[in-house]
């Protein structure tokens, strides 16, 4: 039997979850676009001691589980360093490294599909390097990555359900424990998917909104 009021009764503990994965996706998603962006425009360098150490680390956290990042963070990093890591901190560390790997790429190819005569009509207006990339490129790339952003905002809010494993009480940790407690694995595990669902489909129509309105205003 499907016990309704089990749901009921658990919501808030879940939502409480639920705030908490908010919380993380938010914070991993904004490191990650301020260190994104960097890492991004280092990889299209022409200077090799930006754009090698910046490939390998797109390459690193993109070629291996987050799962795994999230190990090596909690429990091996504290060997090497002889402290243990709070795993709130361990959480938003591993989701803002790997987020900011996933970001960079977005940015990179961004900036990437600009026409290359952007860069030279800024230059010969006697902007510098930077200050066509600030002005001009990175403005126009933004608009072409509101979409990947948008998904990579949706993936990190499911993918922060990893982070459980570390014993970090988001929604899935929090849908464990209720789970732990009331034997509801059917009622719980319902709810806690139909809750990631109810946080991605605003962002998702979000993303289409925008998508849209900066389509309409395109000229190029
Ligand atoms: N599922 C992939 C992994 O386990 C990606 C995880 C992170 N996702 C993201 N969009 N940052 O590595």
């Amino acid at each position: 039997m499907f016990d309704f009021q089990l749901i009921i009764d658990s919501l808030p503990l879940l939502f409480q979850g639920a705030c908490v994965t908010v919380q993380i996706t938010a914070i991993s998603v904004g490191l990650g676009l301020f260190f994104g962006l960097f890492i991004g425009i280092a990889q299209i360098s022409r200077v090799a001691i930006f754009r090698v150490p910046a490939k390998i680390y797109v390459d690193f956290l993109r070629g291996t589980p987050l799962l795994v990042q999230i190990f090596m963070i909690y429990f091996a990093l504290p060997m090497l360093i002889g402290t243990r890591i709070d795993p709130f901190i361990a959480a938003i560390v591993a989701c803002s490294i790997n987020s900011s790997a996933y970001i960079a790429e977005i940015f990179r190819a961004g900036i990437q599909s600009i026409d290359k005569g952007q860069m030279e009509a800024g230059r010969s207006l006697g902007l510098n390097w930077s200050q066509t990339m600030r002005f001009i490129i990175i403005p126009q790339a933004f608009k072409r990555i509101i979409p990947p952003l948008g998904n990579e905002f949706i993936a990190m809010l499911k993918d922060s359900s990893l982070v459980s494993v570390i014993g970090f009480e988001e929604l899935t940790r929090q849908g464990q424990l209720v789970i732990a407690s009331t034997y509801g694995a059917m009622e719980i595990w319902t709810a806690v998917a139909l809750i990631y669902l109810i946080m991605t489909m605003p962002i998702t129509r979000l993303v289409a909104y925008l998508e849209k309105r900066f389509k309409s205003n395109d000229r190029n």
